[in-house]
């Protein structure tokens, strides 16, 4: 009973709750079903080559993405992302678009042996180009990146995809008029029904580091600043997604998703009939995976609250490197609730 002394305070004693009533109360859950599975994909057979800066992560060939894809699906983890790293690069980005490319052959791969599988290819140049630039540069003398002439070549990629099966194709170039010209390629060449999912506010970011590393796609000068947004920006960013969905993105994505979970928050009340991507990008992954290696902190209760707080900030698909780790975590902890 209160004691008629005691000032008002509250009852309800939320730090004194059992697990169970922890899992009873949780207003946030986290399972399988919210996250993509980011694979680096390359020519070959048999390669499965670690990523440093990324444990656990490899690049791997055609056959090994089978496999993956396999125990993933095994774990309920159903969408993937697709990185494709060619043998040769170009100035233009060329290899982008060739149908026997690491990113096509995946798709058809994983689209013929597990069609519950939904592929989601990245479309961007700076993994094909030479200078590690998103776009084509104006000239051989001029250090910037040409918008306009770059539009053409991401949608003959992004239809090498959706030729190769893609559901979804998600252009992460930061070039405007992105979205309307692959949606106009797609259209034209009878892919309705395929899917743009517009990588839509995406900072410019140190975060990206081990990435870059991964794909050998460091810009060679300059950096990325001219096309991808500044931190400072906020509601820019509502800008660039509106400016997707208008040239007709079915799903956005904010990007890196841990500094700017606030973005993620505004996204979701501004938008909320559209589906929302986070991307816990590389540099989020790896910090995590380099503070656990020292003991400095819980690999597996770090990284959960960290997934669990880009859900809890509104995103509904969060890619993550430790998608398919995390769904065993979620299998001991119900929902990554401790
Ligand atoms: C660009 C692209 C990048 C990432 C995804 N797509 C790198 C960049 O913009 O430099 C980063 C993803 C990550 O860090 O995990 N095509």
């Amino acid at each position: 009973m209160k004691s008629p002394d005691l000032p008002e305070f509250r009852h309800l004693r939320p730090g004194r709750q059992t697990r169970a009533d922890r899992l009873a109360n949780a207003e946030t859950t986290l399972d399988a079903s919210c996250f993509v599975y980011p694979m680096f994909v390359v020519n070959g057979k048999n390669v499965a080559q670690p990523i440093q800066a990324m444990p656990g992560i490899n690049r791997m060939s055609v056959d090994m993405v089978a496999r993956e894809v396999e125990a993933a699906l095994d774990r309920d983890v159903n969408r993937f992302l697709l990185f494709g790293l060619p043998d040769t690069k170009h100035p233009d980005g060329r290899n982008s678009w060739q149908p026997d490319e690491a990113v096509q052959r995946c798709t058809e791969t994983i689209k013929s042996r597990f069609p519950s599988a939904t592929v989601i290819t990245d479309v961007c140049l700076c993994e094909y180009t030479d200078h590690g630039h998103c776009g084509l540069l104006s000239d051989d003398t001029d250090e910037t990146v040409d918008n306009d002439t770059t539009l053409p070549l991401l949608a003959r990629a992004a239809l090498s995809h959706a030729n190769a099966g893609a559901d979804i194709v998600a252009p992460s170039a930061m070039m405007d008029g992105q979205v309307a010209a692959i949606r106009q390629a797609l259209d034209s060449n009878g892919f309705d029904e395929v899917q743009i999912l517009g990588y839509s506010a995406k900072y410019a970011s140190a975060f990206y580091g081990p990435f870059r590393d991964a794909a050998d796609s460091a810009p060679s000068f300059g950096d990325r600043r001219s096309y991808q947004m500044q931190t400072a920006q906020r509601n820019e960013a509502m800008e660039e997604i509106e400016a997707d969905i208008a040239e007709g993105a079915n799903a956005v994505m904010v990007k890196p998703a841990l500094a700017y979970l606030d973005v993620i928050r505004d996204a979701k009340t501004n938008f909320p009939d559209i589906p929302l991507y986070a991307y816990n990008v590389s540099g989020e992954y790896s910090m995590i995976c380099a503070a656990a290696s020292n003991g400095w902190l819980d690999r597996k209760t770090a990284a959960l609250e960290a997934l669990m707080s880009i859900k809890r900030a509104g995103a509904d698909h969060i890619i993550t490197y430790f998608a398919l780790e995390a769904t065993g975590w979620l299998q001991e902890t119900e929902g990554g609730i401790a």
